[in-house]
């Protein structure tokens, strides 16, 4: 989804710091951008705000054009109303061009505002929903000051919204946030505003995520805290931020995605010993709780069907599952009693951030598993718990994956009352994970490329715990070779999908040494009679597979190194078709739209 970055402070080159915030937030998705800043000097005396607006990646663009400037702001526009046009990327400029604002969400009252903005003379240049909060604000601003000005017309919105603006002549940015995330980040004499923290990590680690319902009034100096509705002022509560700049950069790797399949055996281990008392802790929760429901949206939700898995082969435990955009349609029966589970990397996802609202309304109590600290999900839920995977910025989620894998993995164990046993195989685990990212196994993954890169349709089946492996193998393919790939239940194949194996069909077959074993292998024997190009991922070989690719035995863990091995498979299938696996077309990397 979209990203902010707004700048006030001593600095005059604010276009430049600002469009370096932009590069840091692209992997967020987007299709356009701009900045605008306000002329430090101003030779016409007209304080006019000066914008520089594009379609397309920002690449090697520069705002060197702009004047100098110690205030702006900027945007990565994900088109939702109006197309991918220059006139409807962000920031947008009232009839006087002395007040400039940019917008995530949807105002979904925008048609009557802009009615009304029409009849009373105001000039829209876009198509877009965002143009009319400049414009709503300018018309507040003949009869209040600025600050009273920003919060009438947000009032009058409908929808999840965040913005922010600025004004020729008020060295302040003004923010506002109802749904979308926004993050102040605190300088020495100068003061950020992003759409995530990973792009402050540069300037600052001191930051204070908006809630709901806050407006922040930022100068170079100072920033003052409002609840909105009220306009009464609020305590900022600063937090810090627990990354490095290192852990957002891409380093020497080619893509964020390769470098964080890479980070994912160190992950384990750390988790392996830092989740033991989260582990406790949230099997204590579950174990309280009388019944308990994973939901998580895409890769989250593949976590959340492992989960159930690994709930009952290790602790005996039962849990649901449930797809977070389906949830609401069928949790009418939770209780007070229920405990809703929520995975989420970003923790901004709308379709789980309305689950858990609509969960909490029948009382059900809301733990999550979640990687941003601040975010909404993070600071809607009763009990949090972070999956420390670091800034996951490659829209294909990786380790953010194999992080909530491990951390129930713990849980489970934690709930048997053997975490130590957990934190064991994770340590084995991680090992595992680490003869999959070696030079020797790519080469494997890269032969096999060339074997299958113009498949239109690629399958992937497993039983019990390699089920949900086999739903994230075929996302990860799918979402950045775009090669059409599905998932399969192994024992689903002859309900149906069977009839679309044909001579040559790339069939992934994941066969871990348990008791789905023989089975997987009477899939993968039904796939090859009907011409079906065999891939095994297994720790044994076997004869039915016509491309061999071996991960260690780790028993319930299995799923790590088998889905690590899909990661790859997938980079660099992608790599070999041309596309770019961080920035997949048409997604964003957290979807805070419903
Ligand atoms: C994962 O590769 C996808 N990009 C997508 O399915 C993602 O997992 C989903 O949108 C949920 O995101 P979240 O974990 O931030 O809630």
């Amino acid at each position: 989804m979209c990203g902010i970055f707004g700048y006030i402070g001593k600095k005059e080159n604010a276009a430049e710091i600002i469009l370096e915030g932009l590069k840091r937030l692209e992997y967020r998705g987007y299709d356009s951008w701009g900045v605008a800043v306000v002329p430090t000097e101003d030779p016409n005396k007209n304080n006019k705000i000066v914008v520089k607006k594009r379609i397309g990646k920002i690449g090697d663009a520069n705002v060197d054009e702009l004047p100098t400037a110690t205030i702006g702001f900027g945007h990565t526009r994900w088109a939702t109303h109006g197309g991918v046009t220059q006139k409807n990327a962000h920031p947008h400029l009232d009839c006087t061009k002395t007040i400039a604002l940019i917008h995530n969400g949807i105002i979904e009252n925008y048609d009557s505002l802009k009615k009304d903005l029409v009849s009373t003379s105001h000039r829209f240049i876009s198509e877009t929903d965002s143009e009319v909060a400049v414009h709503l604000i300018e018309e507040y601003l003949k009869k209040e000051a600025f600050e009273k000005s920003v919060q009438k017309a947000f009032l009058e919105f409908h929808g999840l919204n965040a913005l922010i603006a600025l004004h020729a002549r008020e060295k302040k940015l003004i923010a506002v946030r109802n749904g979308s995330p926004l993050v102040v980040g605190f300088g020495n004499g100068e003061n950020y505003i992003a759409s995530d923290a990973a792009a402050l990590l540069p300037h600052t680690k001191d930051v204070y995520f908006l809630e709901d319902n806050d407006m922040v009034v930022v100068s170079d100096t100072d920033v003052e805290l409002y609840n909105v509705v009220t306009g009464k002022k609020k305590r900022i509560t600063k937090q810090k931020l627990a990354w490095d700049v290192s852990s957002s950069e891409l380093g020497a790797y080619p893509h964020f995605m390769l470098k964080e399949i890479h980070e994912q055996p160190g992950l384990i281990v750390d988790i392996s010993i830092s989740g033991i008392s989260s582990a406790k802790k949230l099997a204590g929760i579950i174990k309280k709780a009388y019944g308990t429901y994973f939901v998580g949206c895409g890769t989250a939700a593949y976590a959340c069907i492992a989960a159930s898995y690994l709930f009952s082969k290790i602790a005996k435990h039962h849990i649901n599952w449930a797809v977070g955009s389906e949830f609401s349609y069928h949790l009418d029966f939770l209780t007070n009693k229920s405990l809703v589970v929520a995975l989420s990397q970003s923790g901004e996802t709308m379709d789980i951030l309305e689950s858990i609202k609509a969960a909490k309304q029948r009382g059900a109590r809301i733990a999550s598993l979640v990687n941003v600290l601040g975010s909404t999900l993070y600071r809607e839920s009763d009990y949090p718990f972070l999956i420390g995977a670091g800034p996951e910025k490659g829209v294909a989620s990786t380790k953010a994956f194999i992080a909530k894998l491990s951390h129930l993995i713990l849980t489970a164990y934690a709930l048997k009352g053997a975490v130590s046993k957990g934190s064991l195989l994770l340590k084995k685990t991680s090992k595992a994970g680490k003869q999959i990212v070696t030079n020797e196994y790519v080469l494997k993954l890269k032969k096999l490329v060339q074997r299958i890169k113009n498949a239109s349709d690629i399958y992937v089946i497993g039983r019990g715990i390699s089920y949900p492996a086999s739903l994230e193998a075929a996302l990860k393919i799918k979402e950045i070779s775009y090669i059409h790939a599905e998932g399969l239940a192994a024992g689903e194949l002859k309900h149906g999908p069977l009839a679309l194996v044909e001579k040559g069909t790339p069939c992934i077959v994941y066969a871990p040494l348990d008791e789905t074993f023989g089975a997987n292998l009477a899939g993968a024997m039904e796939m090859r009679a009907r011409g079906g190009y065999i891939i095994g991922i297994s720790p044994k070989p076997h004869e039915v597979f016509d491309y061999y690719l071996p991960i260690e035995d780790v028993g319930e863990a299995s799923i790590i190194p088998g889905v690590m091995v899909a990661q790859l498979l997938a980079y660099y299938l992608t790599i070999e078709k041309g596309y770019d696996p961080d920035k997949p077309r048409n997604l964003a990397k957290s979807v805070t739209v419903k």
